[in-house]
């Protein structure tokens, strides 16, 4: 299994910040593990052109269920993978909270992207309240069944555990609280998948940092992460996907 560090740049950036992709290319021509990162979907295109004959992959952050048609301001997986995506993030918590997605949306979502090719990142995770309440693996089981297209394989589809709470907050789980999630994912996703399970990569995401990557990594069935503000720069996303190369 080939490690995945995926950066998620939200709603940031303009050409500008693609001196951020060339820099990160530059520092890092060969990764052991994969590198990947998910910009505004304005930018794909010219990411693609600015990372040409480099290691990095590039993805999209959303896709609609639909091939194509009357929806106004959404894009299609076929569009992303037309702009040089190969990945594409589905049922962030941010969309979920923002744009009321559902389980069963991310999962025609996810079918979307995979019809077309791209693999889907699909985000379970959560809330402060819901931990707080022991509901932990409840929730983060039903969204992981509700959201994952049947007869997934290893090679067509990553999850990354998500806690809300720690998305872009500075706090994380305890390394023991990653531990019992991701094992938790991947017998899960084994009652559901089968044996493909074991090749999926499990990343986790919320607040990853260079400072805290190492440890993270350390943890059993951490296949890699899901970066947000830690990705819009290079020297940092690039210290990330050194301790992954290491790990
Ligand atoms: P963060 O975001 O690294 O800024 O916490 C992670 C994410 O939302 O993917």
């Amino acid at each position: 299994m080939r490690k995945l560090a995926a950066g998620n740049w939200k709603m940031n950036g303009t050409p500008a910040a693609l001196a951020e992709l060339t820099a990160l290319v530059t520092a890092h021509p060969d990764p052991a593990c994969e590198m990947l990162i998910c910009p505004p979907a304005t930018l794909i295109a010219q990411a693609a052109w600015a990372a040409r004959g480099s290691r990095l992959g590039l993805g999209g952050q959303d896709c609609h269920a639909s091939a194509s048609g009357a929806h106004t301001g959404d894009i299609s997986a076929a569009m992303l993978k037309d702009a040089g995506a190969a990945y594409v993030i589905l049922g962030h918590s941010e969309r979920r909270a923002d744009h009321g997605e559902t389980d069963a949306q991310v999962q025609a979502k996810a079918l979307a992207a995979q019809a077309a090719g791209l693999v889907p990142i699909v985000c379970v995770g959560e809330t402060e309240a819901q931990r707080d309440a022991g509901q932990t693996l409840a929730v983060i089981g039903a969204q992981l069944d509700g959201s994952v297209p049947e007869g997934a394989t290893a090679a067509g589809l990553v999850v990354a555990y998500e806690p809300v709470w720690a998305i872009g907050t500075g706090r994380t789980p305890t390394l023991p609280q990653i531990a019992e999630v991701h094992a938790f994912l991947r017998n899960r996703l084994a009652h559901r998948i089968g044996p493909e399970a074991a090749g999926v990569r499990l990343l986790y995401g919320g607040s990853v940092k260079p400072s805290n990557a190492a440890e993270i990594f350390a943890v059993p069935d951490v296949d890699g992460a899901l970066v947000g503000g830690a990705s819009l720069k290079a020297a940092d996303f690039g210290a990330i996907v050194a301790a992954l190369s290491a790990a």
